[in-house]
């Protein structure tokens, strides 16, 4: 069975075109065989009633004149206006014998049908059938007048008449073909640019419409993927609108917890070291066995100062605004090579200005990089760290866009796992920001070279700092 998936559409509704055109070619080629047939039938019988007439005549002219020499059967004068190619004129007696018979000639010039068709015709119409009509004398009968066409003459014209049926077929058939696809191709021409449009949407471009086709059909198709576009692009910006406030919300929650655990437990922390602090004075006037415990409070105190310090730090980042992004993410890089004592190294590099990016954008990238470089630390082991952050300065006026790459050296994060990375909530969180930021996102983990992060977003021409929302 030929297999139609993928086929041009053109093509397939042409050769249904041609199969059901040689369909009805077949059925009127079967229609004019059958008229043909009925015509030579209608012909033999009114050549048998003759024929049977002229015999009886015969016999009473006989019988009147009480000739018996008269000759009988003669239907040479009947033979003579009747006689066509292969028909034949018999009589035959009431004991089965041919007294007399006439057949006309077979052309001889006319091409013999093939043995396919002469079978099939000789069993559809059974062209060697014979007309009988009695011939009645004294109201007896006294033998019968016999017409038939020679079948191979019958069969031959009909192969002709099919023939020329056929060499019409042949003849249109192509150029019926041509016709139909010339204008399909031009009826589905529209179809092209509806591919196109959705191309356009795959590729995130919500601003692809399509215009008005001819075709009732396609401009209904038309209509509905304006509409669906229409649609995907008010759901989009309702989506990051809710991203950018649910990140907004974060932030502050992350800022209120913040502030709570610097104003609440580092205060108490504070307390706890000025008691262990106090506690040591006393002890070492009067119970100088209690200076070692005073001691271990004082430094455990201080221990959870110094993690308190740096769980503030990842909660509340330094103001992005106040620093600038290029600064901040540089304390943030210094941050991580002093905790990490060497290993990793985390390196950066800064092309551009980035002064005058929305505090948005500078918020959300810090928390992004923020992000990625502890998932390089935290999943892959690896011993370096880059990341590279770009101003792509649009031509002329357009708008301009920041490139964020961050490529480690380390291992798959999840080795036994299959190359798709599950997403845990960070991850999520950068895909979210970037949506909200109308940004693109991707991230390549578990190449035999490391993974690599990259994040591209667009600053609108003219945008300055205005705070559309901070992050903490
Ligand atoms: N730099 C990286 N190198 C290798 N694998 C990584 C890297 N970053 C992320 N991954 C893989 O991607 C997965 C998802 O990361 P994601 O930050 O979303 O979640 P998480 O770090 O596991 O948890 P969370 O961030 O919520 O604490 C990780 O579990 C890890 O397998
Ligand atoms: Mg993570």
């Amino acid at each position: 069975m030929w297999n139609w998936s993928g086929s041009d559409l053109k093509l397939r509704l042409t050769l249904r075109v041609a199969a059901v055109s040689m369909l009805c070619f077949a059925a009127i080629s079967g229609y004019f065989l059958i008229e043909a047939d009925r015509a030579v039938h209608a012909r033999i019988d009114a050549v048998a009633d003759v024929a049977a007439r002229t015999l009886e005549l015969q016999q009473s002219k006989i019988q009147w004149l009480n000739n018996a020499r008269s000759e009988f059967p003669d239907l040479e004068g009947v033979a003579a206006s009747v006689m066509a190619p292969g028909l034949c004129l018999a009589f035959r007696s009431t004991g089965g014998e041919i007294s007399q018979r006439f057949c006309g000639g077979a052309q001889t010039d006319t091409a013999a049908p093939p043995q396919a068709f002469a079978a099939l015709y000789r069993r559809l119409f059974d062209p060697g059938r014979e007309t009988v009509r009695p011939v009645v004398s004294r109201g007896q009968a006294i033998g019968e007048a016999v017409v038939w066409v020679d079948p191979a003459v019958l069969t031959a014209e009909a192969w002709h008449d099919a023939g020329r049926l056929m060499a019409v077929l042949m003849m249109t058939l192509p150029l019926l073909c041509g016709l139909v696809y010339a204008a399909l191709a031009r009826a589905l021409r529209p179809t092209r640019q509806i591919r196109d449009g959705l191309e356009r949407i795959a590729a995130g471009d919500l601003a692809a419409r399509l215009p008005p086709f001819d075709l009732a059909e396609l401009s209904a198709i038309g209509d509905v993927f304006n509409q669906l576009a229409e649609r995907l692009a008010t759901a989009l910006s309702d989506r990051n609108a809710l991203t950018q406030k649910l990140i907004l919300v974060q932030d502050e929650e992350r800022a209120h917890l913040a502030r709570e655990l610097h104003d609440e437990f580092g205060q108490s922390l504070a307390a706890i070291r000025a008691l262990a602090a106090s506690a040591r004075l006393t002890a070492a006037q009067d119970c100088p066995p209690l200076l070692a415990e005073c001691d271990g409070i004082a430094r455990t105190a201080t221990d959870m100062m110094e993690t308190l310090r740096g769980t503030l730090f990842r909660l509340r980042p330094p103001d992005v605004d106040e620093l600038g992004l290029a600064a901040s993410l540089e304390g943030l890089i210094a941050g991580w090579n002093g905790r990490s004592r060497g290993q990793p190294r985390f390196e950066i590099a800064l092309s551009g200005s980035f002064e005058h990016i929305p505090s948005s954008v500078s918020a959300n990238l810090y928390r992004i990089v923020q992000e990625a470089l502890t998932n390089a630390a935290k999943h892959a082991g690896a011993t370096r760290v880059m990341l590279r952050l770009q101003m792509r300065e649009a031509a002329s006026g357009g708008d301009s866009d920041i490139v964020l790459t961050i490529d480690d050296d380390g291992r798959p994060g999840d080795p036994e796992g299959d190359r798709q990375v599950k997403s845990g909530m960070g991850l999520l969180g950068m895909r979210e920001r970037v949506a909200a930021l109308g940004g693109r996102l991707s991230f390549k983990s578990g190449r035999p070279d490391g993974s690599s992060l990259r994040v591209t977003v667009p600053v609108a021409a003219g945008a300055d700092a205005a705070p559309v929302e901070r992050a903490a």
